[in-house]
């Protein structure tokens, strides 16, 4: 496996490789763990050739936010890059990225709409950054299939809506979420968690099952799913809830009456870092429904939860 640094030998490797195979692509942040691994395990299964992108985007953080602090280690991300099935990885310097950083870049890649809720209200210019270095990276690698995470959805839907729109010859492909035992989801932020805040965190895939419960169960009210997640979430002392909703996962707007299958969301931080999660809940009408005579869509009322602190 080679591991190339420039963008030159990138676009070589790939223009390469497409003579006489399939290209998959996995871009990340480094870091690598469990769910990384099953991108590139997916991607190595479904093409001849993979390459891996390790790149912290210092486009896509806040001026507060966590960039000097996001863990790296290159040596450890080969390996386990190589163990997985890759054939190549790219890591560039920022400064291959972008060669006049730290001066603004002039040209950006902004998906409006989907970049407007959810995480894009609370992390102002993030998706603009993940679209931008994506957007290089497709131009970057040419026709590839392309694999991303469904833990990050919304990242996911604004990928799939980017490179629809900017005519990219890329297939994305969105993959499962890749969990610890207990249920939380592999980040690489969870390294940066305490102990405490490691179990606290817990709490955040406790809240996507409630709502999920509650609407596999009958209920149809949005507001009333996400009181509810919201409250449990509110339990846990050391979690600083952002949002917890329930979205319709095309257009990630809050659903007036749930009516279709819709995508529950929760975003919190425990003592400063910052955890996202989501799951898919189904709802099938009550006639539909397993067991008869179910006539009332509200039948799990969220006020009836007696959720109490500690
Ligand atoms: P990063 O957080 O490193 O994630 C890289 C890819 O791995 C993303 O597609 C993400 O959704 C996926 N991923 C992360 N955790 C996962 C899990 N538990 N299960 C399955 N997939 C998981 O996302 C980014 O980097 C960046 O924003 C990037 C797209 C690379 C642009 O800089």
């Amino acid at each position: 496996m080679r591991v190339i640094s420039t963008v030159s030998e990138f676009q070589s490797a790939l223009d390469q490789a497409r003579l006489s195979k399939t290209v998959g692509l996995v871009p990340t942040m480094g870091y690598l763990h469990d769910g990384h691994a099953s991108l590139i395990v997916r991607a190595h299964s479904e093409n001849d050739f993979v390459a891996v992108t390790v790149f912290v985007n210092p486009l896509q953080f806040g001026v507060s936010e966590d960039f000097s602090t996001y863990p790296r280690d290159l040596d450890r991300d080969v390996e386990l890059a190589r163990q997985a099935g890759a054939d190549v990885v790219f890591a560039p310097t920022i400064n291959e990225m972008y060669p006049d950083y730290p001066e603004a870049l002039p040209t950006k890649v902004s998906v409006s709409k989907l970049s407007e809720v959810l995480d894009g209200k609370s992390r102002p210019g993030h998706f603009d950054g993940v679209a931008t270095v994506v957007a290089k990276l497709f131009a970057m690698a040419g026709r590839v299939s392309a694999y991303f995470g469904e833990k990050d959805f919304q990242q996911l839907a604004i990928i799939n809506q980017m490179a629809a729109d900017l005519s990219f010859p890329v297939k994305v492909i969105g993959c499962k979420t890749v969990r610890e035992t207990d249920g939380l989801a592999a980040s690489s932020r969870n390294v940066r968690l305490s102990e405490d805040d490691r179990q606290a965190a817990l709490i955040l895939y406790k809240a996507l099952q409630l709502g999920k419960g509650l609407i596999e169960s009958g209920e149809n009210n949005s507001i009333t799913v996400a009181r509810a997640m919201e409250s449990l979430i509110k339990c846990e002392a050391r979690a600083e809830l952002d949002y917890a909703t329930c979205v319709d996962p095309k257009t990630l707007l809050v659903p007036d009456v749930i009516r279709n299958d819709v995508q529950l969301l929760v975003a919190a931080k425990f003592s400063n870092v910052r955890l996202i999660d989501n799951v898919k809940a189904n709802f099938s009408e009550p006639n539909t429904r397993a067991g008869s005579g179910f006539q009332n869509n509200n039948v799990v009322k969220a006020d009836s939860l007696r959720l109490e602190r500690g």
